[in-house]
């Protein structure tokens, strides 16, 4: 945990679930948690139906990704701005899933990442070395490379996120070593602060990969990990809560 900063528990629902089972997830969240703020990101479908019965709690609801124009000839995609509309306040953007399965690479993130600023959605940036990175000692430099490429200035006084979630951890129930961790958040911190300043040392970064009940009281306790972004076990509602509970005090 960073001191001051209160953490954030983020939920990405990923392409799971039809109305009525968005809608019972939601609804046993909506009471929040005690130590940490709480965000859901359905799929763009069940956008409003769940910013709409979540309305007035404590838990904030968000998209897993956007187009980089505010409108136009776009077949297929969503605009920062439509999701504004509908009741989102987040946006997670570069997520690894969208990197490998639409090419997106770090100059779309930051053009996507502009646009949910301008439309007024705090964007999660996510960053992450693959296997293959790690075992060639790359981790350090990919990440530093991701965060210099995707992020725009006014990311970090808007209140931008950014995710750590190693390629490699994602849906596969394997995650770094604690020390690993903390030691890329402290990277991931260096850099942000170097490059815009004091404003950066209270940016959330998040953790991603594999966070479970089980390992999150251990992760939750890292110097500068200020919460996760949980996949899988976000779907299972006491799953999530439990680990939005296993946040130090
Ligand atoms: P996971 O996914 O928790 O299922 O590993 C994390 C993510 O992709 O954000």
């Amino acid at each position: 945990m960073t001191p001051g900063i209160r953490p954030l528990i983020a939920g990405n629902w990923k392409m799971n679930g039809n109305q009525r089972e968005a809608a019972r997830l939601a609804e046993a969240l909506r009471d929040g948690a005690e130590n940490a703020d709480l965000l859901i990101c359905p799929p763009f479908v069940h956008i409003h139906q769940v910013a709409a019965l979540m309305l007035g709690s404590r838990v904030a609801v968000g998209a897993q990704d956007c187009h980089a124009a505010h409108h136009g000839a776009h077949t297929g995609d969503v605009s920062a701005a439509m999701l504004r509309d509908v009741g989102a306040t987040h946006v997670i953007l570069g997520h690894s899933e969208r990197r490998t399965n639409h090419g997106e690479n770090d100059a779309a993130v930051l053009a996507k990442t502009e646009a949910a600023l301008t439309a007024g959605l705090i964007p999660i940036i996510c960053v992450g070395e693959t296997e293959a990175e790690r075992l060639s000692g790359l981790a350090d430099s990919v990440v530093e490379k991701q965060l210099a490429g995707s992020i725009p200035y006014g990311f970090i006084t808007a209140g931008g996120i950014v995710a750590y979630e190693p390629v490699w951890a994602i849906g596969t129930g394997r995650t770094p070593t604690e020390r690993d961790i903390a030691a890329m958040h402290s990277t991931m911190r260096s850099a942000l602060v170097e490059r815009f300043g004091p404003a950066a040392r209270t940016t959330r970064l998040l953790y991603g990969g594999s966070v479970k009940p089980s390992n999150a009281v251990s992760i939750m306790a890292l110097a500068d990990v200020d919460g996760a972004l949980v996949g899988g076990a976000s779907l299972v509602a006491e799953d999530f809560l439990a680990i939005a509970k296993a946040v130090p005090e």
